[in-house]
């Protein structure tokens, strides 16, 4: 047995011996109450029955005596049981006693995916904005994913969100839009939502995988126009990536918008040299967006002579790459427990 080993059996030995001396005192002074004040045999009770025999005009006297001693008997008594109490007192709160002092052994604090502070962040920018945050399924019906997006059966469009179908009319969502037309089904206008969500396609290369992140925005109102559209967008990304971030619209296609645009920012690897990451060209793309198809908003049941609206998608992974420098999005699902740590603090 070590030092310690050896104290600390001495500490518990004292400890014990403690708690006997103390159970044999209150022991001692339970038997001396009995002595001097018990009912039947007791010394001064029986004093007391000695009264009668005291001759009368002695009796008085006497009994005071008695009486005194009485008193001082059982002064003392309880002097001496307040002092025990005292000190079994002391005794347990030195046991209940904790030395908050006492250094532990430190431990790691964990913190949140890059892709949750990504998606985190992107959720608080648009809800100070005034968004509300929308959802829908995962598991999606054909009408909502690709039919009421104005991508009909057989429309070339469909071979970019390629799937793993369940049923001819059942797939995993391909992309956060179908909650625009739920929403748009449940809520009159004005709408303003985002909806972030996991999507699903036929991907896997070093900037695309099967399962990823889109968050879906969505603006109906009267007179709303592609100014508020691209004002909005460039708010959104100079708050992500920071104020001097550059931000180009260039026109694109999407079935279910019209006019649409792509949308780049000045690249943040090179600050817009060119670089490998942006192909020597500057520019980073980041997601798509247009002016929400006249057919969509008939599909929703939404009264095109009164209202238009605009919608977004951008990819989580990508804003979340671009944002911490991480060439390869492969990285992000691999959960490394060395890749995970670099993004500390916990919700920053
Ligand atoms: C769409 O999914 C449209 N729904 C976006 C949209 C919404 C346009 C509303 C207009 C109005 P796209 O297929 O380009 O568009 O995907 C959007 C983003 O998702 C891409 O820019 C990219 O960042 C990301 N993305 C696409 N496929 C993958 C994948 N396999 N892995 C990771 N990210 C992906
Ligand atoms: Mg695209």
């Amino acid at each position: 047995m070590d030092l310690n080993g050896i104290l600390n059996k001495f500490k518990e030995e004292i400890e014990k011996i403690k708690e006997k001396e103390l159970r044999e005192a209150k022991k001692f002074f339970e038997e001396v109450k009995v002595r001097y004040l018990g009912r039947k045999e007791g010394i001064i009770p029986n004093l007391f029955k000695k009264i009668k025999e005291v001759p009368p005009e002695k009796r008085k006297e006497f009994g005071q005596k008695i009486n005194l001693l009485k008193q001082e008997v059982e002064k003392t008594l309880k002097e001496y049981q307040n002092l025990l109490k005292e000190i079994e007192k002391e005794e347990k709160l030195k046991k209940e006693y904790t030395d908050i002092t006492v250094k532990f052994k430190e431990f790691e604090a964990g913190s949140l995916h890059p892709i949750t502070k990504t998606l985190n962040r992107i959720v608080e920018i648009f809800t100070n904005m005034g968004f509300a945050v929308a959802d829908g399924p995962e598991i999606e019906l054909d009408f909502y994913n690709f039919e009421a997006l104005n991508i009909p059966k057989g429309h070339p469009a469909r071979e970019m969100q390629d799937t793993f179908y369940i049923t001819k009319e059942i797939l995993p969502r391909t992309h956060t839009s179908p909650i625009q037309v739920r929403t748009m089904l449940s809520q009159k206008p004005p709408i303003q939502i985002i909806a972030p969500g996991k999507v699903y396609r036929r991907d896997s290369d070093p900037t695309h995988t099967p399962m990823f992140h889109q968050v879906e925005g969505l603006l109906i109102d009267e007179k709303v126009t592609f100014t508020d559209l691209m004002g909005i967008l460039d708010l959104f990304l100079k708050e992500f990536f920071g104020e001097n971030t550059k931000v180009r619209f260039r026109p694109s296609y999407f079935p279910f918008t019209e006019p649409s645009a792509e949308v780049d920012i000045g690249c943040v690897i090179c600050n817009g040299k060119g670089c490998r990451v942006c192909k020597g060209t500057g520019w980073l793309e980041v997601l798509g967006c247009g002016m929400v198809h006249e057919n969509v908003l008939k599909n929703a049941n939404i009264d095109v002579n009164k209202y238009q609206g605009f919608a977004f998608g951008m990819g989580v992974e990508r804003l979340a790459m671009l944002k911490y420098g991480i060439d390869d999005i492969r990285l992000l699902f691999e959960n490394d427990i060395r890749f995970l740590k670099q993004f500390k603090p916990i919700l920053a």
